[in-house]
């Protein structure tokens, strides 16, 4: 039985929240393993509309487990916020799971994610100030606190007390601003703790399970592979693997296990935050795009930045990830404009690229060079098979294969679930 990972291809915000949403359908199990809270997915279907941070998109599909894996940072309270939502809205979470080793993110770790923001003055990341930076500095640091220290008490206050002393004098002779107090943490985490036990789990025993099973187990990336802390655009990134390698450490998965890498991409580019964008649009068209497809980041409300396909990113993402196949998301959008680019390939000094260089001061002076394709300005939100698509768009998704080498498994033409066309079944 397959195992395939969904992950991001671009900045993020590909979609892959409305797509997990719909393979999970025929999933036994859905998990996800790596980012925390700065992730935003949107899921549209029968019980509403929702803005999934932390939760596997697969929740909505009864008998299908959910598990938030060990390379998620966990903020316990936005957490709960989502369980309650859920429950609220009548999606049942008896299925739902959290790993041990998960590791928390903790009240400093905010504090200190605006702090470093601030102090970077025009540098800036544009994080999305939800610890997340600073949790996984701490995880790696080896003084980050996990799930499974919640349910020894004694334990958490000896290692709270330690890091907490530190991370004071940090926030207090570093930034001038005001210490944290050890018995309001503890008293708030211990109570998370509490209501938290009843998920928190083993997980890579489940992982096991299943595949033990033969079950179908959908892998859910969170961000994208240009916000990857390795490939990504450093130092504009995220501060985890988002790549379909962060999959196995961030679950205890072999590498072997995995069946089929399918990478999201936007029918054209978006980024929230700063760093290098070759293909940004700062003209009428990127604005038209923005409006008409209202993009808004689902975490912090910020205005995307859009621009046109970038292959170059494109062809990168694929090779780095070992895309098998690639799904394309709101190639709807696109209906309104009469032509449409895609970058090719960059220009730089006297030189042409068709990688983009691990440096973002080059990438910043990198020119894209441009194909143009006719546009086919005609609704496609109603049509369920690719041969039915006008030729325009048809010509479109056929050269973005050519441009990724990987064929395309699944087109989502609108927002709601069932606006999907697919190509060749995932799962
Ligand atoms: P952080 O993950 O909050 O540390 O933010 C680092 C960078 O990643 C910033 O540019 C954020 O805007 C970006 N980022 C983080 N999560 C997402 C996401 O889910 N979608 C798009 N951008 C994201």
């Amino acid at each position: 039985m397959p195992v395939i990972a969904v992950v991001g291809a671009q900045w993020g915000d590909e979609g892959k929240g409305k797509i997990v949403d719909l393979l999970a359908e025929k999933a036994h199990i859905v998990m996800r393993f790596s980012g925390g809270n700065n992730a935003g997915h949107t899921v549209i279907n029968s019980y509403g509309e929702f803005k999934m941070h932390l939760i596997p998109a697969g929740v909505f599909h009864k008998g299908v487990t959910c598990v938030i894996g060990n390379g998620v940072v966990i903020d316990p309270a936005a957490l709960l916020e989502e369980v309650e939502e859920l429950r609220k809205r009548n999606v049942e979470v008896d299925k739902l799971f959290i790993s041990d080793r998960a590791h928390l993110i903790m009240p400093y770790h905010f504090i200190l994610d605006g702090l470093e923001e601030e102090s970077r003055g025009s540098s800036a990341i544009g994080t999305t100030r939800r610890g997340i930076g600073p949790a996984y500095m701490d995880k790696v640091g080896r003084i980050g606190i996990r799930t499974g220290d919640l349910l020894d008490k004694g334990t958490f206050l000896e290692r709270l007390r330690l890091v907490l002393d530190q991370k004071n004098r940090i926030i207090t002779r570093v930034y001038n601003a005001k210490p944290l107090v050890l018995e309001e943490i503890y008293d708030k985490y211990c109570r998370y703790g509490e209501l938290l036990a009843p998920f928190i789990r083993e997980t890579d025993l489940m992982v096991e399970k299943a595949l033990k099973n033969e079950e179908k187990v959908l892998l859910e990336g969170a961000q994208g592979t240009m916000l990857d802390i390795d490939f990504g655009t450093y130092p504009y990134v995220t501060s985890t693997t988002t790549m379909a390698g962060g999959a196995c450490s961030g679950l205890g998965l072999s590498p072997l296990k995995i069946d089929g890498i399918a990478g999201v991409f936007k029918a054209y580019t978006t980024r929230v935050g700063g760093g290098p964008m070759p293909t940004e649009l700062l003209d009428e068209i990127g604005e038209l795009i923005r409006e008409h497809a209202h993009e808004r980041g689902a975490t912090t409300g910020r205005p995307r930045r859009c621009g046109w396909f970038d292959a170059v990113v494109g062809s990168f993402s694929a090779r780095v990830n070992g895309f098998s196949s690639f799904i394309l998301t709101r190639l709807d959008i696109l209906s309104i404009l009469p032509a449409i680019k895609i970058c090719t390939a960059y220009q730089i000094g006297g030189k042409k690229l068709s990688s983009p260089p691990s440096s973002v001061v080059e990438l910043a002076k990198c020119e894209p060079i441009y194909e143009e394709l006719p546009g086919w300005q005609t609704d496609i939100g109603d049509i369920r098979r690719f041969e039915d698509l006008p030729i325009e768009a048809r010509t479109y998704v056929k050269r973005l294969e050519e441009l990724l080498n990987c064929p395309v498994s699944v087109i989502s033409v609108g927002e709601r679930r069932e606006q999907t066309i697919i190509v060749q079944e995932l799962l």
